[in-house]
């Protein structure tokens, strides 16, 4: 579908100005789709818009870099904030609004209401990062809140928090439905992300081995392998490849996320991995069907 740009996107940086706005739409009888971002947008994130335009009439974009995901080690002010480009970009791939709060619009004097999923928010990236996916379903809980979409669209690159999102409104009754894009991906295999920026020309050839060692993994459990044989050899693999340290290889139920070893008779399996090339952590997963 050809892309038409919007000279008219607008940008709007309170929650009074998003809900005048989506008011107005809904008054006129439009659907909505959300695509919430940490900005320094590239081809995935168009891609999420993308897939937004084609369920909504409507799409809102949101870029908040969010404090409460990050751990105290981790790159929150180093994150890269690219406003002005991002709007070019969004403007251009026909977004109707940018949502692009400040950190006191979104957490004022006095916030301190948190939403968990523990179940699904551990193992995996939670574990490494502890209280991660509780700061990233407070925040999405607001944006969905906020913006009352009819869908949001959200990257299966993340595999594990689009499952909290999934499980969160689903238990808090949110009135919308949540879409998994499928990851896109470069052309040798490595997943698009803004973290990719980050790594060196030698880090970089490496990276896509990540993708290449989940496929075999995945394709060793397809054949009937035991998951800890060819998690096992994933492993070997990747430290062979120069990730160090690997924060995780498993297999996984699809839907809950349970370990392999649990999963009930025929449940779908997903492969999902965490590792490090030099600074930078890269994370991927793939379906094992
Ligand atoms: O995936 C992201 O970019 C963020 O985690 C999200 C969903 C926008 C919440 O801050």
């Amino acid at each position: 579908m050809a892309v038409s740009s919007n000279p008219d996107l607008a940008v709007v940086r309170t929650v009074r100005e998003l809900r005048e706005t989506v008011a107005g739409w809904r008054h006129a009888g439009e659907t909505i789709g959300l695509v919430p971002t940490m900005g320094a947008l590239h081809m995935a994130h168009m891609a999420l818009v993308a897939e937004a335009r084609k369920h909504a009439d409507r799409v809102i974009a949101t870029i908040f870099v969010n404090p409460t995901q990050f751990g105290p080690d981790e790159d929150f002010s180093s994150y890269p904030r690219r406003e002005a480009r991002d709007i070019e970009t969004l403007r251009a791939h026909g977004v109707d609004l940018l949502f692009a709060p400040g950190g006191d619009e979104m957490y004022p004097a006095g916030f301190e209401t948190t939403v968990n999923a523990p179940g699904i928010s551990q193992g995996l990236c939670g574990d490494r990062r502890p209280g991660h996916f509780a700061g990233v379903a407070t925040i999405v809980t607001k944006l969905l809140l906020q913006a009352l979409p009819d869908c949001a669209v959200f990257g299966e690159k993340d595999y594990q928090q689009l499952q909290v999102i999934r499980r969160l409104t689903l238990d808090l009754d949110i009135p919308v439905q949540i879409i998994g894009l499928p990851t896109v991906r470069e052309a040798d295999g490595l997943a698009v992300s803004s973290r990719n920026a980050y790594l060196g020309p030698a880090d970089r050839a490496a990276a896509p081995k990540m993708h290449a060692i989940l496929n075999d993994v995945a394709k060793q459990v397809r054949a009937g392998e035991a998951a800890a044989t060819a998690v096992a050899a994933g492993h070997e693999a990747l430290a062979a490849a120069g990730f160090s340290p690997i924060d995780y290889l498993e297999v996984r139920t699809a839907e809950t996320l349970l370990p392999a070893d649990q999963a009930p008779a025929g449940a779908p399996l997903r492969v999902l991995a965490a590792a490090w090339l030099g600074e930078t952590r890269l994370i991927d997963n793939i379906p094992v069907a």
